[in-house]
């Protein structure tokens, strides 16, 4: 088994913590002490007897390499000149694969920016899964969920396994229907075939696997990294694996995983991790910060004091250079006031 290590997003959603040049797959937020791309490493050296592939962009390659270095564990990095989604990553991955003759090889895909505990549970659901993508099913992973949350995707199973519908990232009332239906968030994990992957995506993204194709045939090797060809890679559609094939494929398997699993994407999802320490008013105050009369306030923050009085549901991220001020229902606006921030620069 290949472990494919996704560790190429900018984790928009954790602005101002993770940065365009410093995304949240390299920060430590959960309090342990390595970075969630170091504990994915730990994931994928656990699971899979062959150093890891790591998929990345060339902005963060030194990033990767003193991580992967730190970690002490081995593992190939390719270089994508900028981020096309993961389709198109886990194309390079199957290529890769394949060159190295190794074209039926299962991969399993890690998406660096997960917290899953404990890897036996982990294990046992791969492990679970193995038999059906040996056959050629695309094997996806499903945990209960807890809230009609619109992030995620959501995976519709019938009790053998077999996939009825898979939903990626859908408005809140439909996630609320397919809760009640009995669907399962999807993990963002994902077990298929090497070759399985090739011609499924060229069948449904044949612009998509050409240019891919193209950016393998072309790249360059040096010590620590494979780069593709630049020009070609930007040729590829910008497209997840989620909508660029697991939609369309009929042959989808799905197990159930029964850990302490989170996407840290969100200011949210990081709030959820530190609910113990959140007051009985449903405050969370980290760093140096006093709060008067507020209720459901999330406060993070960096250096300096920080005090609040009669606040309700209010976000705040203090970092040394950008403070965040967002009213929680509002969250939504983050990515489109990040593209005007973008605009400015
Ligand atoms: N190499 C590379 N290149 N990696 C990328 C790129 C890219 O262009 N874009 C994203 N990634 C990496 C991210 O760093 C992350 O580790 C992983 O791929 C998944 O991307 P996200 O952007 O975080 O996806 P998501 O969280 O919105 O949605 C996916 O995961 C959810 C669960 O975490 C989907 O699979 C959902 O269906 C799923 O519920
Ligand atoms: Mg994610």
């Amino acid at each position: 088994m290949q472990a494919v290590i996704l560790a190429g997003g900018t984790g928009s959603r954790l602005w101002p913590l993770s940065r365009q040049h410093y995304p949240k797959q390299f920060l430590t937020l959960d309090g342990s002490q390595a970075s969630l791309l170091q504990q994915c490493l730990q994931r994928a050296a656990q699971l899979c007897h062959r150093p890891a592939l790591l998929i990345g962009q060339d902005e963060h390659r030194f990033l990767l390499a003193q991580q992967l270095q730190e970690s002490g564990l081995e593992g190939q990095i390719i270089l994508e000149p900028e981020g096309r989604n993961t389709a198109a990553s886990l194309t390079l991955a199957a290529l890769a694969c394949t060159e190295n003759g190794a074209a039926d090889e299962l991969l399993l895909v890690l998406p660096a920016d997960q917290r899953i505990r404990p890897i036996e549970a982990l294990a046992k659901a791969v492990d679970s899964a193995t038999s059906a993508a040996h056959e050629g099913a695309f094997c996806v992973f499903g945990l209960p969920p807890c809230r009609p949350e619109t992030g995620y995707g959501y995976i519709l199973a019938q009790t053998d396994g077999r996939v009825e519908r898979f939903v990626e990232k859908p408005d809140v009332d439909t996630a609320a229907e397919l809760i009640s239906a009995g669907a399962l968030w999807n993990s963002g994990l994902l077990l298929c075939r090497a070759d399985r992957w090739l011609n499924a995506v060229q069948q449904c993204q044949p612009a998509l696997h050409d240019a891919c194709r193209r950016a393998w045939q072309q790249k360059q090797r040096d010590l620590d990294f494979i780069r593709v060809q630049p020009d070609a890679f930007r040729q590829s559609p910008s497209i997840s694996i989620d909508y660029a094939v697991l939609e369309h494929e009929s042959h989808r398997h799905c197990t159930r995983l029964d850990a302490d699993w989170q996407d840290l994407g969100s200011w949210e999802a990081l709030a959820k991790l530190h609910d113990h320490q959140s007051d009985e008013r449903g405050c969370l105050k980290l760093g140096d910060t006093l709060l008067e009369g507020c209720a459901d306030t999330l406060v993070f923050g960096d250096k300096r004091l920080i005090a609040g009085v009669g606040l309700d549901r209010l976000l705040v991220v203090d970092t040394p250079d950008a403070l965040l001020l967002a009213n929680r229902d509002h969250m939504d606006r983050l990515a489109p006031l990040l593209q005007r921030l973008n605009d400015q620069q």
